[in-house]
């Protein structure tokens, strides 16, 4: 497995392979990444990982300071995944403009997660912006758990017509139904215990005013509970640790 630091070396290698599967993740690699690279691996020729913990998308600096960070594992993990190449770049050099250029969405990046974390999709949305025009895939893979982030990221590579198709992939869970999500490694057993209740009542209770009083009861702060498009949203705080959801309903 090559490792890619710079973004011109990391241009140079992929500008040579054809049939590129793409990859972006911020680390602390479990099986819902796992899950996107194996689908990259069977329907493409190469594919490419990358590990950026994008300061930008984080409005919150303690929540960037909490992010779990394990490069050693991840670096194991990919290596006996055989990807082609593993992307790791310094902020610097994905910023050689300070962050005064930006890919800003107006509409659908306000809602949902965009109501309290202002900027978030902006950073999302130009973090990966830069890492398309750098790796130039042929395909791109997302997944549904973060389903707000995958519509506007579609959106985005239809907007600026780049020829690249994103593959939505299902979003992996516990034995209990929980999303898994790199920022579950900060639960305690406890808080783990919440948040698989998070997510089996949000599947399983139909009325949004019953589901909000049963997580309340449950100590379980709602940041929004949401419906629209056939799918239910939500995204709640346990034990100081933001996470997101969504069902089809
Ligand atoms: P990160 O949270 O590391 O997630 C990387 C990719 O893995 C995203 O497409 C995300 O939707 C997907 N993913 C995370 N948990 C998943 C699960 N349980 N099942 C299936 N897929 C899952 O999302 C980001 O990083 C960043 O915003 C990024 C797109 C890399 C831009 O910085």
């Amino acid at each position: 497995m090559k490792q890619l630091f710079k973004p011109h070396e990391a241009k140079e290698f992929c500008n040579n392979l054809q049939e590129v599967g793409f990859v972006p993740t911020m680390g602390a690699l479990h099986n819902g990444h796992i899950s996107l690279i194996h689908e990259s691996q069977k329907h493409n020729r190469h594919t490419i990982v990358s590990i950026f913990l994008n300061p930008k998308q984080f409005n919150s600096p303690h929540d960037l300071q909490k992010y779990p960070v394990n490069l050693d594992e991840d670096l194991k993990i990919l290596n006996e995944l055989e990807v082609d190449a593993v992307f790791l770049p310094h902020e610097k050099d994905m910023y050689p403009d300070d962050y005064h250029y930006k890919i800003t969405e107006d509409n659908f990046s306000q809602k949902l997660c965009g109501k309290t974390r202002p900027g978030h999709f902006d950073g999302v949305l130009t973090v990966v912006m830069k890492l398309l025009q750098i790796i130039r895939p042929d395909k791109a893979y997302f997944g549904e758990k973060d389903y707000q982030q995958l519509v506007l990221i579609e959106n985005m590579v239809k907007a600026f017509f780049m020829d690249i198709e994103i593959i939505a992939c299902p979003a992996v869970r516990d034995g209990k139904g929980l999303a898994l999500s790199s920022r579950n490694q900060r639960l305690t057993a406890q808080g783990l215990k919440k948040a698989q209740i998070f997510a089996e009542k949000l599947k399983s209770i139909a009325s949004l005013v019953e589901l909000e009083k049963h997580l309340n009861a449950n100590d379980i702060l709602v940041d929004y509970l949401e419906e629209n498009s056939g799918r239910r949203f939500a995204a709640v705080h346990i034990e100081d640790v933001r996470l997101i959801d969504n069902v089809p309903l």
